[in-house]
């Protein structure tokens, strides 16, 4: 008979250092010391009948563990450093439905991407761990399925149904790594949603991430073009990334160099492109992270209170005020946010533009480079508010494409491709989309 338990449940083996964190009757965490500083993860999968029993033996405390509180067993993991604590974590907080892998046929994406288009994927499976991943991806290649990895489907723009596998990312879990007082080391599971864990780490006290709040998505898709906003990117606090190869199921980590990171770049859309599954992200974040204010609107929404009155809860709050104020949200309006990057040009090339637009929005950038506003580009070429049957360019900011509700992928790229075309003739600059098209090849 399996108990009626609240989870997880935390235990230590009498006479040993050993804690368990229980995730349900059949998941457990063991932290093993290693040596006297370190911890070794492992993950228990009570799959067979001994395996459960033992597991039950845990909980009951029958096999000598004494039950210990969250907060001690939080304090106990801390004392020490983890040492590879990565291979285990896909299970945290996975749930039961995760023992089987559950494929489902003809599924309909329309509610899994913000640009709410209609296509239907031949072949879909949510995964909750690296297990799931490789068991997954091994069917692709038996079935000769072609591999489409979803996390919050806020960046793609389908083109047409999907003929293969939609992988959808579901690895939970936010675990510190080390906490020396001001820097903190936080692993999160690649299907966490971004902004939650924003509000997560803000709300601890773990800063420097608050301006990306409100960013829709998932976890494992932020390094991918290195998101940013209000002065922030994501490479500002990342520390590396775990990721399964494709073809092998390899487990490698990414540190910050080996990403490549640019402006909503990094290896992951260029050299490494449709290669590597993400699964978990490391970030860095400080309790006296300085305050990043220097957009002129964060300043506005905050003039009311003194410089020393601000802390990092406050421009979290005032980020999310601007975006809710200009961006369209996908629950009542279909769009993937901006739909194209804002181009970089070399001084010539800039040159040749201001000399007939001496009015061109822009930024120089510290490499000599010249970035423009593509929303000022399109709004002049007298786009902006535009709307072609179902679709349409933003009325509050036009670098976002908006579905009105039934307009296809090819729709809507058909719109992006005029534009492009358009800005191209008037001002001389080719717009390149942010957003990935999604086509089956
Ligand atoms: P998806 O759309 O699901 O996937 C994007 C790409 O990454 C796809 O090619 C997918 O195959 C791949 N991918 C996803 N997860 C993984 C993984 N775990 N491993 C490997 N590949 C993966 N972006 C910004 O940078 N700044 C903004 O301010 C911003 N504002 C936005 C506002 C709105 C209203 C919207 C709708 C979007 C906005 N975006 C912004 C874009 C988008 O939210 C981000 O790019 C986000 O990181 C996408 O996450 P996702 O999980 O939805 O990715
Ligand atoms: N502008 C116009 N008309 C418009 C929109 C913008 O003239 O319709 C001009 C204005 O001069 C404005 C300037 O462009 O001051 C910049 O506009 P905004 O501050 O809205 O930022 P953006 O460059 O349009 C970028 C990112 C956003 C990010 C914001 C805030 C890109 C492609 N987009 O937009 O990211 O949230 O800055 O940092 O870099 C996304 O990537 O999906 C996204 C929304």
């Amino acid at each position: 008979m399996q108990m009626m338990m609240e989870y997880p449940q935390y235990r230590m083996l009498e006479g040993s250092e050993t804690l368990y964190a229980i995730e349900g009757p059949r998941h457990a965490i063991e932290f093993q010391p290693l040596g006297s500083n370190q911890w070794m993860m492992h993950a228990h999968f009570a799959s067979d009948y001994p395996r459960f029993v033992w597991m039950q033996e845990l909980l009951l405390k029958a096999a000598q563990a004494r039950a210990v509180s969250k907060e001690e067993f939080v304090d106990l993991v801390n004392a020490r450093e983890v040492h590879e604590p990565l291979a285990c974590l896909g299970r945290f907080n996975a749930s039961e439905a995760h023992e089987a892998l559950r494929f489902e046929t003809n599924v309909e994406l329309q509610a899994l991407t913000t640009f709410g288009v209609s296509s239907i994927s031949r072949h879909h499976v949510l995964v909750g761990s690296d297990e799931d991943i490789r068991e997954a991806l091994k069917a692709a290649k038996q079935n000769d399925w072609e591999v489409l990895i979803v996390g919050g489907g806020s960046n793609v723009l389908m083109h047409s149904d999907w003929e293969g596998l939609t992988l959808q990312q579901g690895i939970k879990g936010i675990q510190v790594l080390s906490d020396d007082g001001n820097r903190v080391e936080v692993l999160v599971g690649a299907g966490e949603s971004w902004h939650d864990w924003v509000l997560h780490a803000v709300e601890q006290g773990w800063n420097g991430i608050e301006n990306l709040a409100l960013i829709p998505g998932s976890v494992g898709a932020s390094p991918m073009q290195n998101i940013g906003a209000y002065g922030v990117e994501v490479k500002d606090c990342f520390l590396w990334l775990e990721a399964v190869h494709q073809q092998t199921g390899e487990l490698r980590r990414f540190d910050h160099n080996a990403c490549e990171f640019g402006y909503r770049e990094s290896i992951f859309k260029q050299r490494e492109k449709d290669e590597w599954v993400i699964v978990r992200v490391a970030f860095v974040l400080e309790r006296n992270a300085p305050l990043r204010m220097e957009y002129g609107a964060i300043q506005s929404e905050l003039k009311h209170l003194q410089h020393h009155e601000i802390a990092h809860k406050n421009v979290m709050e005032a980020v999310m005020r601007i975006r809710r104020s200009k961006l369209p949200d996908p629950a009542l309006m279909g769009n993937a946010g901006s739909f194209f990057k804002n181009p970089i040009l070399d001084e010539r090339a800039f040159e040749a533009v201001l000399s007939n637009h001496p009015e061109v929005v822009h930024y120089t950038l510290e490499d000599g480079t010249f970035k423009l506003a593509a929303g000022w580009l399109i709004e002049q070429a007298g786009w902006k508010g535009q709307r072609r049957g179902n679709c349409g360019v933003h009325e509050r900011q036009a670098l976002v494409l908006v579905n009105y509700g039934g307009a296809s992928g090819q729709e809507i790229w058909q719109l992006a491709l005029d534009i492009i075309e358009d800005v191209k003739v008037k001002f001389g600059v080719e717009l390149q989309p942010e957003v990935n098209q999604i086509r089956t090849s």
